[in-house]
């Protein structure tokens, strides 16, 4: 236990006391771990970061930092850093003074204040801009500031909320990377919001998708794009392909059949199915429909025959729309651009393949 830095439990949330923002919210997060809150916007992603800075109180359940219960402690207390899409800077104040505001009440000499200043100066790379207001910064460069006086009171435990929101997509690239990096370097907590499917994916430890109060699935990056646990997080989380149908059979090597049209059927895996369930959502990933998978000597569970509707170029890939079962289901398949396409147009008779294994029958709920 001893090494868990956040745990929610059974958090509940409302601001008007009828309707739950964050429904009985259950999460522990590991000393040093790098967790993002996904969800769409209203799902309660900030509200649950306002819960554990403590600008808001909770309803019910507790919040504990290192296990302790910190409800009541007042929100200076609970040794917080925190990142927020606007940066916040005090405009009147040089860079130098801005990092060393949150000092200002700690217990330490003026010598090592001013090292400290100086050492996230450095570590964002702004030592030269010490001097200088807010206003005289780029877009970025206030974002680097406003990180540097969340980390330089060395907390355990950061909070940013869209920190990046603002920032043009090169310069927001190159700020994950260097967040990255200082998370790495100083090992501190991070929980990170965003709306940035890309962000969230290649920055994190673990996700947390939020859905109206919920946690729909937690999970490292790789499973949470590969094995979506539900209909949700399929459609929230990259692209996705999907057929609905009734499950026929249940075999033995944990698949289903599953009736798509009144002639065909689809092989899936089965995924947290009960007894019960009779309807089903398939999932499949673009880059997992094999297109003419025969002419490639590649065996697939699955195979169609479809009509290539459109043919899009990307420039590193093709995405291709293909109608199947009587123009019933379109999915979309990605083709790399090394492939071999040119023999490829749009009204063609193409077959389309996948592995059973790679697709997921979901609850429809
Ligand atoms: N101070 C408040 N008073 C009343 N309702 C609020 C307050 N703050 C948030 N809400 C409501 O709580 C719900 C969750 O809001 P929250 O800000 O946590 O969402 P979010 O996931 O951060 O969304 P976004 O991605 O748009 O920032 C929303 O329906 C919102 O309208
Ligand atoms: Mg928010």
């Amino acid at each position: 236990m001893s090494n868990i830095c956040v745990k929610f439990d059974q958090v509940k949330k409302s601001y008007d006391g009828k309707v739950f923002v964050v429904k009985a919210l259950n999460l522990a997060i590991k000393q040093g771990e790098f967790v993002t809150m996904l969800g769409p916007s209203g799902s309660g992603k900030t509200t649950c970061l306002m819960l554990l800075a403590g600008f808001e109180d909770i309803t019910s359940g507790e919040i504990y930092v290192n296990g302790k219960a910190i409800r009541h402690t007042t929100p200076h207390k609970r040794n917080i850093g925190m990142v927020f899409q606007n940066y916040a800077l005090f405009p009147h104040m040089t860079i130098a003074e801005n990092l060393a505001y949150p000092l200002k009440f700690r217990k330490m000499s003026k010598a090592d204040k001013k090292a400290r200043v100086n050492k996230y100066l450095d570590l964002v790379e702004l030592q030269s801009f010490a001097n200088r207001y807010p206003n005289q910064l780029s877009g970025g460069q206030k974002q680097r500031v406003a990180l540097a006086r969340a980390l330089v009171y060395e907390p355990q435990l950061v909070l940013m909320d869209e920190p990046l929101g603002a920032l043009d997509k090169n310069l927001r690239e190159q700020m994950q990377y260097e967040i990255k990096k200082l998370h790495k370097m100083l090992g501190f907590t991070v929980i990170y919001v965003t709306h940035d499917q890309t962000e969230a994916l290649t920055m994190s430890d673990r996700i947390a998708v939020f859905e109206q109060g919920v946690i729909q699935q937690i999970s490292d990056p790789k499973t949470l794009y590969e094995r979506p646990d539900n209909k949700f997080v399929a459609e929230f989380i990259g692209e996705n392909n999907h057929l609905n149908g009734h499950i026929e059979s249940h075999q033995d090597d944990g698949t289903v059949q599953v009736k798509v049209t009144e002639n065909d059927s689809v092989s899936a895996l089965a995924v947290n199915l009960t007894a019960s369930d009779t309807k089903v959502y398939l999932s499949i990933r673009p880059e997992k429909v094999i297109l003419n998978p025969d002419k490639h000597n590649i065996a697939c569970d699955n195979i169609f025959t479809g009509i290539i509707k459109q043919i899009i170029y990307i420039g590193d890939h093709l995405r291709i729309y293909i109608t199947f079962l009587n123009e019933s289901a379109e999915f979309i398949i990605k083709q790399p651009n090394s492939f071999k396409f040119d023999d490829l147009e749009e009204g063609q008779a193409v077959t389309l393949g996948w592995l059973s294994k790679d697709c997921r029958a979901l609850q429809i709920s």
